[in-house]
């Protein structure tokens, strides 16, 4: 695929390689000093894309904080945040939920043809809902992406949107965080369940940077050539 958007994935997870633990709380793995990080990748990308799941439970808000960053945003022509971007199966999403109701700027929702009509009745007033296909593929919504004009996407999560795009091998870096804390309940989710995925013993990814922030380690992973290695 030419001309397909570049993807950076971005997850945080335990020593022990969970993204979440089995509460119907939100568990934080960053701190402030790699949530300001974060801000920083999140206002150098056009879009920023979490599965419904991650609407749902975290209901994150998914705006660049920083004044300064929106405002440089704005200086180069740019929304002060970047579009938000989610994709449902069920099109079972709450217009109320902080990924629609906060921020002045697009939001579009990827789902099959078949989840069109629930999905417009649930969100189509605050949203863009869109036909991807069926099944919806990482590589239907990045050519949707680009004609849209999206150079550059960030994936944050859940664990089902992060192996969909690492197995389809359309990942172009990694930013794992590791958080200083065990998890240790079975329950929770992980990074990514049991797939096929295109590095394995026999073909290693590349760190291109490891960071200690304050009390977690931030390692990058170049995933194709496109990765920017500086
Ligand atoms: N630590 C971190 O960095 C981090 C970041 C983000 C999220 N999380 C955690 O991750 C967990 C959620 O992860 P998850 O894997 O369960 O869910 P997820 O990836 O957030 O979302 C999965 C949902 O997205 C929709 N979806 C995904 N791929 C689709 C496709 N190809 N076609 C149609 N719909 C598709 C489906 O929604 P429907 O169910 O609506 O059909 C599916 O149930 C939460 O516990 C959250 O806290 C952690």
């Amino acid at each position: 695929m030419t001309g397909r958007p570049y993807v950076l994935l971005s997850c945080a997870m335990s020593i022990d390689g969970y993204i979440d633990d089995a509460s119907t709380e939100r568990l934080l793995f960053s701190n402030d000093s790699d949530f300001d990080r974060i801000d920083a990748v999140r206002a150098g990308c056009d879009a920023i894309l979490v599965g419904a799941a991650t609407v749902r439970r975290d209901d994150p808000r998914l705006l660049v904080r920083s004044d300064r960053r929106r405002a440089d945003r704005v200086a180069r022509g740019l929304p002060p945040s970047p579009v938000k971007v989610t994709v449902t199966g069920s099109g079972d999403l709450d217009p109320a939920a902080r990924f629609f109701a906060l921020g002045d700027g697009a939001k579009l929702v990827y789902c099959p043809g078949g989840a069109v009509e629930k999905t417009r009745e649930q969100v189509g007033e605050v949203a863009t809902v869109v036909d991807a296909g069926d099944p919806v593929t990482p590589e239907a919504v990045l050519a949707d992406l680009a004609v849209r004009g999206v150079r550059r996407l960030m994936v944050e999560g859940g664990g089902s949107v992060h192996a969909q795009f690492l197995a389809a091998g359309l990942a172009d870096e990694l930013h794992l965080v590791v958080a200083p804390f065990f998890v240790g309940d079975g329950r929770a989710p992980r990074f990514v369940a049991d797939g096929r995925y295109p590095w394995h013993p026999g073909r290693r990814a590349r760190v291109v940077e490891v960071r200690q922030i304050g009390d977690v380690v931030l390692t990058r992973y170049a995933l194709s050539d496109r990765c920017d290695t500086a």
